[in-house]
């Protein structure tokens, strides 16, 4: 009998990190891969907050840190969230966890009983099924369409709750869509919910900066401030910020959530690395001029990648409007075999055989709830998107 228990038995691990895993297997073996797959800014991280760190090393910052966050990054978070977003969170309203994931992970482990549900909008991050199935509750999926934007409507909202519902994930600009919810948008959602105040709201704002064609990010509590003593804002610095190593996130949020949250962080993690944290308050209080040179950059990778894909035939790719993914449909390519008579079943046994046949890693859309499409990262420079989409063109030419 396995050591494993059972539902941890039923949880996959990331697709990311499966096809990082197998690109890194192929690129041990001497071949040439180019990676579309990872979900990081190639950018490094900007002096001014790594010489922070550095100081915070010097000023011996390396001691536990308080397990809810130093009290200086908790004020940046608030000073933050006013200045940005126009939301009034006091830093006794915040906490600062190892990366998004923490914060989601210890909402999740807070308030989910065994078998309370939790809405996904499809395509949705992978890592929410994860965390939602490793807190014993069960995702359940709201459908969208590639001609909607892959955003709900209030109807496809309505239809998903029902009395074990404890929480709906908004994620906008969303991995893996790029979708950007508009104000009017989220107000029409933000109607169904105020019918079912059972329902929480984590509003995951983490690619708020990457939006593109002069799209500004807006979050539900903008529009509907009433919600605001049911829903976690969940934010970090791993992507506009190019901090994805240094493992830090923060949630804002109703008292009582928070000290749960804490009370976890302090029985596991025991909070943030001390002196990243540090890093943390020169980020969010320093200079974000570098930002607009880095979105300028991802908006001409979005174009070629859109360019690049809709050249080959049977894929399909409208222009994401923020983060930085493109989902590309792949339908055609789906039923067909390989040169060496391999049926290509799904996006997954798609995405196998680019990998062995163009060296190119890329995900399927499957992990993220919708299928047959590819999610590729555009955070890779331009020369190697189109190198990359040269040789998925040739290797998709091959299939019968
Ligand atoms: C939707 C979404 N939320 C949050 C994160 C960031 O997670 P973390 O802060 O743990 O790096 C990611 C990273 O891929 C993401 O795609």
């Amino acid at each position: 009998m396995s050591i494993l228990s059972q539902h941890v038995m039923n949880v996959s691990a990331s697709e990311v990190s499966v096809v990082s895993a197998k690109a890194l297997e192929l690129e041990r073996q001497g071949r040439d891969v180019i990676r579309l797959s990872a979900g990081e800014p190639d950018f490094p991280t900007p002096d001014h907050i790594k010489m922070a760190c550095i100081k915070a090393l010097c000023d011996n910052k390396t001691k536990y840190p308080p397990a809810i966050g130093v009290p200086e990054l908790r004020e940046a978070i608030s000073m933050k969230l006013a200045r940005d977003n126009g939301l009034d969170y006091p830093a006794g309203r915040t906490i600062v966890c190892s990366g998004c994931k923490q914060v989601l992970y210890n909402a999740m482990t807070a308030t989910i009983n065994p078998g309370d549900e939790v809405m996904l909008v499809a395509p949705y991050w992978m890592t929410y099924a994860g965390i939602v199935q490793l807190s014993r509750g069960i995702p359940v999926i709201i459908p969208t369409t590639q001609e909607s934007g892959f955003k709900p409507t209030a109807e496809a909202l309505e239809a998903a709750i029902t009395p074990r519902t404890k929480w709906l994930f908004l994620n906008s600009p969303g991995n893996p869509s790029g979708a950007v919810y508009s104000a009017g948008e989220l107000s029409a959602l933000a109607e169904v919910l105020r019918r079912h105040p059972q329902v929480w709201i984590v509003s995951d704002d983490v690619y708020e900066y990457i939006v593109y064609d002069g799209i500004k990010f807006v979050s539900i509590l903008n529009v509907a401030p009433d919600l605001k003593d049911r829903c976690l804002v969940v934010n970090g610095l791993s992507k506009a910020y190019c901090m994805t190593g240094w493992r830090l996130g923060y949630g804002a949020g109703p008292d009582e959530l928070i000290k749960a949250m804490f009370k976890i962080q302090s029985q596991s993690t025991s909070g943030a690395t001390h002196f990243c944290q540090w890093a943390g308050v020169a980020a969010l209080t320093g200079g974000h001029s570098f930002i607009a040179g880095h979105n300028a950059e991802y908006e001409d990778r979005r174009n070629l990648v859109v360019e690049m894909a809709n050249k080959i035939p049977g894929l399909g790719c409208a222009p994401p409007q923020g983060a930085f993914y493109s989902l590309i449909s792949c339908g055609p390519y789906v039923g067909k075999k390989s040169p060496a008579g391999d049926l290509i079943a799904t996006d997954e046994a798609l995405v196998g055989y680019l990998l062995e046949q163009a060296g190119v890693a890329v995900i399927p859309g499957t992990p993220f709830g919708m299928a047959p499409y590819l999610r590729v990262s555009f955070a890779t420079a331009k020369p190697k998107i189109k190198k990359a989409f040269e040789r998925m063109g040739e290797a998709l030419a091959q299939l019968r």
